[in-house]
């Protein structure tokens, strides 16, 4: 058997359950000996429910006594870059939820951290490791629907994630930042890299600093053009939370992803029907499933590259290019113009 990688965990807030549950799947490979939290009551409970020997209230306190082979840091991003910084300091790998940071400095800064102190580092971009997303990414691979010419990729809700995550009511660079990137990186991995981004943003929802809908159109190196949309404050009946909608064209067929997952796949004109539901693990629940078991899929990525050597799919230099696109779509919405994206 080979060795189990003695991980540390940062961050034991909403969405670390997540994380905490599919170490335990993936305990096989990966011993979680200690999480931490600044907040000393959190640490406990979560060293408590998922039985890691130890918790720590300072992060610079745990990495100085464990002896750890990867950090999986999943705080909220202003505290991104030093706790990667800190890992990197002690040659340690880690895997850090998005969005990677505030700014595009600090993400190059993570960059250059890791690469200069010659450790991985991934983000965990899990919206490319969803089941429904990993089936239409091989349909698109094998061809089915010839070489490709429109997209649309839609998220749009009206989901009260203010309940869990209160601190997205005060973020002034908002959706783009929050769910922008997890879609701008679908375009990236489903359409091709990016040209040109045209963005227009709103603030629909009353009492939030930041704007909670974009729309996005990109035009693709390859000729391809897509509409990329995402929005926390639909009325829709049913609403699709948090499953995320296609529609793909090529020039043989096209495949449409609809509400509930149900995915039509045209090619030379004969279409096929798929359902892209998966069965319930024993921790997921609806409607947050395939995005719990999206954070399975990228841990055991993460676990396959650090055994295999391999940059991950989403490492720090990859998610630099989904980053641009976001700051284009910014940079974009306040000019009121079309922008290269410069990654
Ligand atoms: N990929 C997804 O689908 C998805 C979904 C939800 C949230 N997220 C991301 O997960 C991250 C965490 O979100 P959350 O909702 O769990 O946040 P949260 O505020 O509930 O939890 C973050 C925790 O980190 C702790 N923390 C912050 N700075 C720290 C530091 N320097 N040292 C130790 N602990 C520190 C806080 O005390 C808190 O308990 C965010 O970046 C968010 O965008 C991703």
């Amino acid at each position: 058997m080979s060795l189990r990688f003695r991980a540390g965990l940062i961050g034991c807030g909403f969405y670390s359950r997540n994380h905490l549950h599919a170490w335990r799947d993936l305990a096989a490979d990966v011993e979680l000996v200690a999480v931490c939290d600044r907040d000393e009551h959190r640490a406990k409970a979560a060293a408590v429910a998922f039985d890691v020997p130890r918790w720590y209230g300072d992060a610079a306190r745990m990495f100085a006594t464990e002896s750890l082979d990867f950090v999986d840091i999943v705080t909220t991003m202003p505290s991104h870059k030093s706790l990667v910084l800190l890992a990197a300091s002690h040659k340690v790998p880690a895997i850090v939820q998005k969005p990677f940071a505030p700014t595009w400095q600090e993400c190059l800064d993570m960059v250059d951290a890791c690469g200069d102190a010659g450790v991985p580092l991934m983000v965990h971009e899990n919206f490319r490791f969803q089941s429904p997303i990993r089936a239409v990414r091989r349909i698109l691979e094998e061809g089915t629907i010839g070489e490709l010419t429109w997209g649309r990729i839609t998220w749009r809700t009206g989901y009260d994630i203010y309940a869990g995550q209160p601190y997205l009511a005060s973020e002034e660079r908002f959706i783009l930042l929050d769910i922008g990137v997890h879609v701008l990186d679908l375009a990236r991995v489903l359409l091709g890299e990016v040209d040109r981004v045209f963005c227009e943003t709103q603030s629909v929802r009353p009492g939030i600093a930041g704007e909670d809908a974009a729309t996005i159109m990109l035009r693709h190196v390859n000729g391809a053009v897509s509409v990329v949309d995402c929005s926390y404050a639909a009325r829709r009946d049913p609403d699709p939370f948090p499953e995320v909608l296609l529609e793909i064209e090529g020039r043989r067929g096209s495949l449409i992803l609809s509400p509930g997952l149900e995915l039509r796949v045209t090619s030379d004109g004969t279409t096929t029907v798929h359902s892209l539901r998966t069965p319930l693990l024993p921790w997921t629940s609806e409607p947050w499933h395939v995005s719990q078991e999206s954070v399975l899929h990228t841990q055991r990525h993460w676990v396959e590259c650090l055994r295999s050597g391999r940059e991950p799919e989403t490492s720090g230099r990859d998610n630099l290019k989904t980053y641009a696109l976001v700051e284009a779509a910014y940079e974009s919405a306040k000019a009121h113009r079309a922008v290269r994206a410069n990654a």
